[in-house]
Order: C-alpha cells, then structure tokens, then sequence
C-alpha cells in the first residue's frame, strides 16, 4: 500500500457530489482531448478506469457502442449512473473495482484509459499492463497525469490557500520519478509493453466570479481538502476553513483566468 492517502476510495466518495458539480467542467477537457487521440468509432469498446463521476465515459458514450466504466469508489459510480441515466446513456456500464486488477477478459476492449487515476495506484506498472492486457491488438491507451504543481497557477493558488491554513502543508516540489516527469511517462508505458509511445502537454483554464467561490467550489470537490478537513476535526477546520477562504478572497483576482497543465501518454497494443 503506497503512503499516498488518495489511493484509497474513502476521500473521493466523500467528494463524489460536489466533484461531479463543480470539477467536471475543469476536467473536462481533458478527456475530451483523450478521446481525439484515441478516435473512437461508432463500434468501439471503451474502458475508462478509475472514471470518477464519468468525465470521459459520458463524453465517449454517444462516440462509441459500450463503455465501462470502473473505479474503486462506489459512491463516484452512484453518480455516473444517475448522470448517465439522465442523459439518456444506455450503453454505460459500471463496475467498482481496483485498476490494478482489472475484472475483464484479455482483449476485450479497443480503447481504454485512465484519466488522473492510474497517477495513484501505488502499483504504476500493474496498472499500465493490466491496461495493455484487457485491450484487443492494435488498440489504444490514453492515461492522463498532472503536470507538477509549480507549473499550475491553479494548484498553486489551491495550496497557498492550505499553507495558509496549515503551514505544515507546502506546495510540493515537482518529483521527476513520478508520471510529473514526460521521459519517466514514456518509459512505463513502453516498459508495459505498449508502443508507438507518445506524451503530450495539455493546457486547460479556469476562472471563478471571486475568491470567495473559488473556495465555496473547492471545499466542495476537493479530495485533498477532504482529507485536510477529516484530519483536522470538525472545530479546528471551522478555525482554519475562514483562513483558506480569506486567502483566496484576497489573492484571487474575480475572472482571472488560471491554467493547469497534464500530461496525456497515449500508446497501442501491439499486433502480433
Ligand atoms: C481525480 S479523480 C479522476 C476522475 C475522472 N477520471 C476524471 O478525469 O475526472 C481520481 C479517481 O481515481 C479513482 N481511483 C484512484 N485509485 C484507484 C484504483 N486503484 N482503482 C480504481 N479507481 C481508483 C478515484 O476513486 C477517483 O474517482
């Protein structure tokens, strides 16, 4: 078990509502870049491992003939369903389990991804090869990592506003062993067995109305700050919670745009 407290379920099902609520829209266009690399067609089989509240599997539904989507978070699931069911999905399947150990047959789909959740397995090459193996020859990967937070003026505004809080919490450096890193990227995807290796940089940006609903929305979607809360205890985090959100309030520009960055490593099975 890695010491990374988001490689357990229990902090995104706390978040699973308020994520589908306010950080769908900045994840979004990830996923939507995702499935321009891959180019689906109409009888494609998809997997979207660790989908969340289904950012990807809602945007490849009306893309593809089925999509499974499986994540260890229940929760998440309950409200991909719902979504799905809204938007009229049928073929959205979804399934909780741990991917690392993906419950599929051997080539069983043509495109399958990971966006922003294979970056927390602690068990990075399972997850990669277990990826390479549910995927029929020739077919296609696409998994997703942010960039490091020194380059994200939106993570580095999120973790002022903790340091602020809590100066036990500092900005974390960039680690060059980890998936933050295009070369490390590569070469777990090729060492997986995938081919045709590429990693490129994505830029999305987002702004809030003020700093003040900065903080109402990232209270309310982030894992992170989830965690901070529960290890804090309800009387300290109604101490510090004002702290962050009067950061944000002071620092925040209302309407300024600010940008993060990830990494997306797409790669193919290949034929024999
Ligand atoms: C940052 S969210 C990403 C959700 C979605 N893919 C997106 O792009 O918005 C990370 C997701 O990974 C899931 N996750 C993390 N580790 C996992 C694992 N070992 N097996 C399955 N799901 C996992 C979490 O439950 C969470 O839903």
């Amino acid at each position: 078990m890695s010491g990374n407290p988001l490689a357990a379920a229990e902090p995104w099902d706390l978040v699973a509502d308020g994520y589908a609520e306010e950080a769908l829209a900045i994840m979004e266009p990830f996923s939507a870049r995702a499935l321009e690399l891959a180019g689906l067609s109409q009888d494609s089989q998809v997997l979207d491992v660790a989908a969340g509240p289904g950012t990807l599997s809602l945007l490849a539904a009306p893309q593809s003939a089925r999509v499974v989507a499986l994540d260890f978070a229940a929760h998440m699931l309950e409200v991909l369903d719902r979504a799905a069911k809204a938007a009229g999905h049928s073929t959205i399947e979804t399934r909780v389990g741990d991917g690392q150990a993906l419950p599929f047959a051997d080539n069983e789909f043509d495109a399958a991804f990971s966006m922003f959740g294979l970056m927390f397995f602690p068990d990075r090459t399972r997850g990669f090869s277990e990826l390479r193996r549910v995927l029929r020859p020739g077919g296609v990967a696409v998994v997703s990592s942010w960039a490091p937070v020194i380059e994200s003026p939106l993570m580095r505004m999120m973790f002022g506003a903790m340091t602020a809080a809590d100066p036990t919490i500092q900005e974390p450096q960039p680690n060059y062993l980890s998936l933050e890193n295009p070369e490390v990227f590569a070469t777990e995807m090729r060492a997986a067995g995938f081919a045709g290796v590429t990693i490129q940089r994505h830029t999305t940006e987002v702004s809030y109305p003020d700093g003040t609903q900065m903080w109402d929305s990232m209270a309310r979607s982030s894992a992170p700050l989830a965690l901070l809360r529960r290890r804090l205890g309800e009387p300290l985090w109604s101490e510090r919670a004002p702290v962050m959100r009067d950061y944000l309030a002071t620092n925040y520009r209302p309407r300024t745009p600010l940008a993060t960055t990830a990494f997306l490593g797409i790669g193919h099975k290949p034929t024999p």
